[in-house]
């Protein structure tokens, strides 16, 4: 039967070091060309957007599987206590088009932005960087904290938001987490010998400008994923090495969508794709004082990856409700589909 997945389900079974892996081979595998996967589109509303992403991927633990993921971005929400973003996946058997699971992607949503900035930190973050500064702490990130310090030994945060109590709360949970030197600031401050930044705001205009950023500094930069989006100073752009998850979702509405827009960088701006540097194809950083950025859009094979995973797990567990939604077809038929994952 096709399962039904709660998030409680999907929590129990997924930890940092499993989807930072998952995640990176979902790069691998778009830099090799195994990624089938049309660049999302939006459904506009007057309070914030809806995502359709879809695509599939091959050679995935051993398999080919395709899915959907229906994902809303709603800035006002948190005001009325509700997260910004909620998703849903559907996981799918690419040859039949028999559906495997159902299943809760608000809390895979986080874990793989994180984990793909922690993959984006492993490939262009100076091998020493420690000093980690976020602006904007909602609930992106804590999951980018969660899995950059599986890849880099933090020990110090700095946190900006223009919401001090969600600052203060998360350099509080950062000190719990074991990063004694965590402290709420102004950007300037933060900024200040930083070695990584992580920009997760849904800012419009720019908030970061050029003069704050260190010699040395990688950037993840997250929070630009439509289009008029954007968080930082282009004069960054014009001197950071650019790197990006896939030109047709970055161009439209990652951090370079405005600059590009305005013709103040170009497409021969951008060094290459985070697919790229893991395959090894693309060159990374060159010199330790290189400033170097990831400009995240978020991919669905992110997703595809992350959610098998947790359905592999999950099956193996006995979790989750068994959900046969086609009453048409003998059961028998199905479960020679599901025996195959
Ligand atoms: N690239 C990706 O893969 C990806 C994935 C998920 C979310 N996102 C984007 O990341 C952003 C953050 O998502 P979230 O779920 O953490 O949202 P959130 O609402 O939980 O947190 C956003 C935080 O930014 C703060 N903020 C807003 N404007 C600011 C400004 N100008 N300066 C400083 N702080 C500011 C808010 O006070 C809030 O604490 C959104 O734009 C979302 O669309 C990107």
């Amino acid at each position: 039967m096709s399962l039904l997945l709660s998030e409680e389900d999907v929590r129990e079974v997924l930890g940092a070091d499993a989807v930072i892996e998952a995640v990176e081979e979902g790069f691998r595998a778009y830099g090799e060309g195994r990624v089938n996967m049309p660049p999302k589109s939006y459904l506009l509303l007057d309070d914030g957007d809806f995502r359709a992403m879809y695509g599939e991927i091959k050679g995935f633990l051993g398999h080919d599987v395709c899915g959907l993921k229906w994902v809303n971005v709603h800035p006002n929400n948190p005001s009325i206590g509700l997260p910004t973003v909620m998703a849903k996946i559907l996981l799918n058997d690419p040859v039949t088009g028999v559906e495997l699971a159902d299943m809760d992607g608000s809390f895979i949503t986080d874990m793989r932005t994180g984990a793909a900035g922690a993959v984006a930190v492993k490939y262009l973050a100076r091998e020493d960087a420690s000093n980690i500064a976020f602006m904007g702490a909602g609930r992106q990130a804590t999951t980018q904290l969660e899995c950059i310090r599986r890849v880099r030994n933090i020990l110090r945060v700095r946190v900006y938001d223009l919401d001090e109590s969600r600052a203060e709360e998360f350099a509080h949970h950062a000190s719990e987490l074991g990063v004694a030197d965590s402290m709420a600031c102004g950007l300037e401050e933060a900024l200040e010998d930083a070695d990584i930044l992580v920009s997760l705001t849904p800012s419009r205009k720019p908030v970061v400008s050029a003069d704050l950023i260190p010699d040395g500094l990688h950037i993840n930069a997250f929070g630009a994923d439509a289009q008029g989006k954007q968080e930082l100073d282009p004069a960054i752009l014009r001197r950071a090495r650019i790197y990006i998850d896939d030109w047709e979702q970055a161009s439209h509405s990652g951090e370079i969508n405005v600059p590009l827009g305005e013709d103040y960088i170009s497409k021969s701006d951008i060094s290459g794709s985070l697919g790229g540097l893991v395959t090894g194809s693309v060159e990374g950083r060159v010199a330790n004082d290189d400033v170097t950025l990831f400009d995240s859009t978020g991919l669905i094979v992110q997703d595809l990856v992350t959610a098998y995973t947790a359905y592999r797990l999950c099956k193996m567990r006995g979790l989750g409700v068994g959900k046969q939604f086609l009453s048409r077809v003998p059961g028998g038929m199905l479960e020679d589909v599901y025996k195959r994952f």
